[in-house]
């Protein structure tokens, strides 16, 4: 049977007490509906028809880059109003497989169990046995053990308030008896509000067989509704991803402070202190240390590199033997060649440092290109930026910059030049010469200081 995949998402998160649609908040960096569109999208070809309604123009356009199919709920009158609201969308042989937008971490691979274990005519609900259930539909079954309702915790008494069998809020069911039943639904409860939840009575009522799956670790239907369980969210997945990488052959000094935001890759035998941060595009070679307190964003990272501790890199490039760090910024374009040092306190912006190059104190390098085995002196700075341009500075093989030079570009050091500490170049340096621009040294013999006047 052909599926159709429906995300609800047109909530407003009351719970969450925020000016930001609860969709939009995020888990490791990413969307909660993202996390569900993704995941929808590794079972079904066709893309997933998400309901939105709160702020519904903000996430779609926030979410545009996503595939999927937006349907509009104008008002927020209930889970059961939401998916009404899909059904035109979907044919009638169609099985209809319903995601929660709050529902982030549902796997891919619990989903494809649960559409493999429901029959094509009977009504699938994800059911989780959760130790705190409070707030959730728990499951009613009968004395056989059939289901045969959910009861919303608003609804429920103390008795059913007991049980610990939940409603994910994830179901299969055929599209037919979607269109038979959900335009009967009625809002006589607590909410004032159409459950969707209300199908399950009426399967039972007509026979309709029901049939629940339970997902491997009850935390992937875990919901958010508010920050609570946001933050409780996040912790697990990242916990989920340290398990992951210390598996592999990754040292983790503490798999509680280590968060990835986005695609990580790292080899066997590298070890990451805490609070490191990854985001976007990180891929770490083998033997690596990464310190204490750094964060990477869209890094690429030789064999056996050190990133000493506070080090925080965007977008750069980084060959096998290199060492950065502490406190060092590198930003988008920054490419080090294998041994090169890169030391603390040196921002590095669209720069090439060559093989066995160092920048180790203080210093600002953009826009430039650093060739082999050059030395850059403590608080050395490429003056790319005239007020209106910016300009390259180009540093032959082998250069030596003295301490605290300024390079005016656009400029040359030739080859084997040296660059007298303390130096404004503004024009080319020759190879293999010394240059020097700085007011010569003299000394005033017989000079007085100033002294402080009588009143
Ligand atoms: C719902 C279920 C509950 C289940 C829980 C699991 C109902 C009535 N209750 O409760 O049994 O245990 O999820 O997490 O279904 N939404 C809309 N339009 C609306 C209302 C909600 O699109 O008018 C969307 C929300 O954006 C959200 C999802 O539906 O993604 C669930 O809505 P929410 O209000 O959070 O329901 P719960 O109270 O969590
Ligand atoms: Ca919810």
């Amino acid at each position: 049977m052909m599926l159709s995949t429906v995300i609800l998402a047109a909530g407003q998160g009351k719970r969450m007490h925020s000016d930001t649609p609860k969709v939009l908040h995020r888990i490791a960096g990413k969307a909660l509906l993202e996390h569900v569109v993704n995941t929808a999208s590794l079972i079904n070809s066709n893309p997933p028809i998400v309901i939105y309604g709160h702020e519904g123009e903000k996430v779609k356009q926030i979410l545009a880059q996503l595939n999927a199919q937006w349907v509009q709920q104008p008002e927020q009158l209930g889970t059961g109003h939401a998916l009404l609201q899909a059904l035109p969308h979907i044919a009638d042989d169609h099985r209809v497989l319903v995601l929660y937008g709050d529902v982030p971490l549902i796997q891919a691979d619990t989903l494809k169990k649960f559409i493999q274990a429901t029959p094509g005519d009977a009504l699938g609900i994800l059911t989780a046995h959760f130790p705190d259930p409070t707030g959730l539909g728990r499951i009613l079954r009968d004395e056989k053990g059939n289901i045969t309702s959910i009861i919303e915790d608003k609804d429920a008494d103390a008795n059913q308030k007991n049980i610990h069998e939940i409603n994910s809020g994830i179901y299969l069911i055929p599209a037919t008896l979607l269109k038979r039943w959900l335009p009967t639904l009625k809002n006589q409860n607590a909410q004032k509000e159409y459950y969707l939840t209300d199908i399950v009575a009426l399967a039972a009522t007509e026979n309709i067989a029901i049939h629940s799956t339970e997902p491997a670790t009850y935390e992937e239907v875990l919901g958010i509704n508010d920050r609570l369980q946001l933050a409780k969210l996040e912790r697990f997945y990242q916990h989920k991803m340290a398990e992951k990488f210390m598996r592999q052959g990754v040292t983790l000094h503490d798999p509680a402070r280590f968060d990835v935001r986005g695609e990580l890759s790292v080899g066997r035998d590298t070890s990451i202190d805490i609070n490191v941060i990854f985001e976007g595009h990180v891929k770490i070679g083998s033997h690596c240390i990464i310190g204490p307190h750094c964060v990477l964003r869209n890094v690429i990272l030789g064999d056996r590199v050190e990133i000493k501790a506070n080090s925080v890199l965007d977008g750069a490039e980084i060959a096998e033997d290199c060492i950065v760090g502490p406190f060092a910024r590198l930003r988008p374009g920054s490419i080090l060649a294998p041994r090169s040092h890169v030391g603390n306190f040196v921002e590095i912006k669209n720069s090439e440092i060559g093989t066995g190059s160092k920048v180790n104190h203080l210093s600002y390098v953009g826009d430039s290109e650093v060739g082999k085995n050059v030395n850059i002196g403590a608080g050395t700075i490429t003056c790319n930026y005239d007020g209106l341009n910016k300009n390259r500075t180009i540093i032959g093989d082998n250069a030596f910059i003295g301490s605290n030079s300024s390079l005016i570009a656009p400029i040359t050091i030739g080859e084997g030049a040296t660059i007298g500490a303390g130096s404004t170049i503004s024009r080319d340096a020759q190879p293999h010469q010394l240059t020097v621009a700085r007011s010569p040294q003299r000394s005033i013999a017989n000079w007085q200081r100033p002294q402080k006047k009588e009143i």
